[in-house]
């Protein structure tokens, strides 16, 4: 097979001495492409001497030959490592000042880049956003080891081990390239396979956990709903690239870990991590109903699909006082009226805020004598609308705040049109694949 290599200026530099080795030993042939930094670190001449082939970093290079958009177009892999982040930026921008970047925009082939970098450059939103571009757009991003970095520092930014970089990338080509002799199955996790990106380009929407309806400044009518399964339908849709807002109401605390979301009604936060190594989505935290379905409104104009995951209270107090409800000795509880929210669901179901939006929806159901959780299920979905509606069983420590979940996904005539249990995660990605059915 015919691999370019490029090499960015990082001090990892030494390490692709030791993959291009690797490659070389295994029969294949390597075109070492070094960016100017990368030669600070190790010389044009080791890499040639270990290629066999010419290192030229400069578009200038044989200009007859037009090397700049020939090597690109050659290649059955493009191996970059390590990828540093100020060329992860130059290559989301499409830059090509070197001809390494002119490389890549000609390149047809598989591209694996491999990034090396503190810990810091790694998590800034700018390269998370990069990252997640690149990703989109069919790059297979690496995640870097944990691990001793450069000075005294410690943490994810780590070149992964040659051996590591070369087994993900020529599985990426063919999983029979693999030298056997370095997949060791005790050892070694298998390979993951790359997410589909079948989300590409499309914008969603996503609410999450459950809404708080104040009674007063310190009580609030709330609901046990954690936010993992809007959580997790986040991080999958992101994961098949797609431009994710998570609408987030009061999220378990566990689960609010996970994204980095701006204080209530602070709007979008840019670059917010769904988890780590995921590409960013934005988050934007709501505390009650109103708040909610302010939020998916203006997020959801300019989307391709919204998912109302959310919990939403069906009633809310009639009024709020600005001061605490006192007790009154002798009196008894002072009764609380409360008066019906909207349908936020049904709503964006039947108004369509975008032509051709796909509008999906969440039925948690308990089973009881007027009917079972799929009946009462199908019944929700005629009456919402929605395109889709994932009906799960919830109470007796199913479904809310726990780890696994198991729905029935239903179109809005009520027919199953596919099922999922397992992981939340395995669920969103249920949901997605009978979403993807439906976009244009
Ligand atoms: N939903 C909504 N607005 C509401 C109530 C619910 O958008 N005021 C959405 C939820 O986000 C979910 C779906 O509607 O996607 C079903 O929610 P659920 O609580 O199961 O249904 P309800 O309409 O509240 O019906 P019921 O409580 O009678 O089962």
């Amino acid at each position: 097979m015919r691999i370019l290599l490029g090499v960015t200026g990082g001090i990892a530099a030494y390490k692709a001495v030791l993959l291009l080795r690797l490659l070389r030993e295994q029969g294949h042939a390597v075109r070492v492409i070094p960016t100017r930094a990368a030669l600070q670190f190790v010389g044009a001449p080791t890499f040639e001497a270990l290629s066999g082939e010419p290192v030229s970093t400069e578009v200038f290079d044989d200009v007859p030959g037009v090397q700049h958009v020939a090597l690109g177009k050659g290649a059955d892999l493009v191996i970059v490592a390590p990828a540093t982040a100020d060329f992860m930026a130059r290559a989301a921008a499409g830059l090509a000042d070197d001809l390494l970047t002119t490389t890549l925009l000609a390149a047809r082939c598989p591209v694996v880049l491999a990034p090396a970098m503190h810990t810091e450059m790694w998590d800034h939103p700018a390269t998370r956003a990069n990252v997640a571009t690149l990703r989109q757009r069919g790059v297979r991003v690496i995640e870097p080891a944990s691990g001793r970095l450069t000075g005294v520092d410690t943490g994810p930014g780590r070149l992964p081990e040659p051996e590591d970089i070369a087994r993900e990338a020529l599985s990426l080509v063919s999983p029979s390239l693999v030298d056997p002799t370095l997949v060791d199955p005790t050892l070694v996790e298998p390979v993951e396979t790359p997410e589909p990106q079948d989300l590409a380009g499309r914008r969603v929407v996503i609410s999450a956990g459950g809404t708080r309806e104040p009674i007063d400044p310190v009580r609030f009518i709330g609901n046990r709903s954690s936010g993992r399964q809007g959580i997790a339908l986040a991080q999958a849709a992101a994961a098949r690239g797609a431009d994710v807002t998570l609408i987030a109401a009061n999220l378990a605390q566990d689960v609010t870990d996970q994204v980095e979301a701006a204080p209530v009604g602070s709007g979008p936060v840019g670059s917010a991590r769904t988890a780590a190594g995921q590409p960013p989505c934005a988050v934007v935290r709501v505390e009650s109903t109103a708040e909610l379905r302010d939020a998916v409104r203006a997020a959801g104009v300019a989307a391709d699909v919204v998912v109302m995951a959310a919990a939403v209270a069906d009633f809310r107090p009639a009024s709020t006082p600005e001061a605490k409800i006192k007790k009154v000795p002798g009196q008894g509880p002072a009764p609380i009226e409360l008066v019906e929210n909207p349908d936020i669901l049904a709503e964006l179901a039947h108004e369509r805020l975008r032509a051709g939006q796909v509008v999906v929806g969440f039925a948690a159901e308990t089973g009881d004598e007027s009917g079972s959780v799929l009946e009462h299920g199908r019944t929700k979905a005629r009456r919402k609308g929605a395109d889709l509606i994932a009906v799960n069983a919830v109470g007796s420590g199913r479904g809310f705040g726990t780890e696994g979940n198991e729905v029935t996904i239903l179109d809005g005539a009520g027919d199953v049109v596919g099922q999922a249990s397992g992981s939340k995660r395995e669920v969103a990605d249920a949901v997605w694949d009978a979403v993807v059915k439906l976009l244009p």
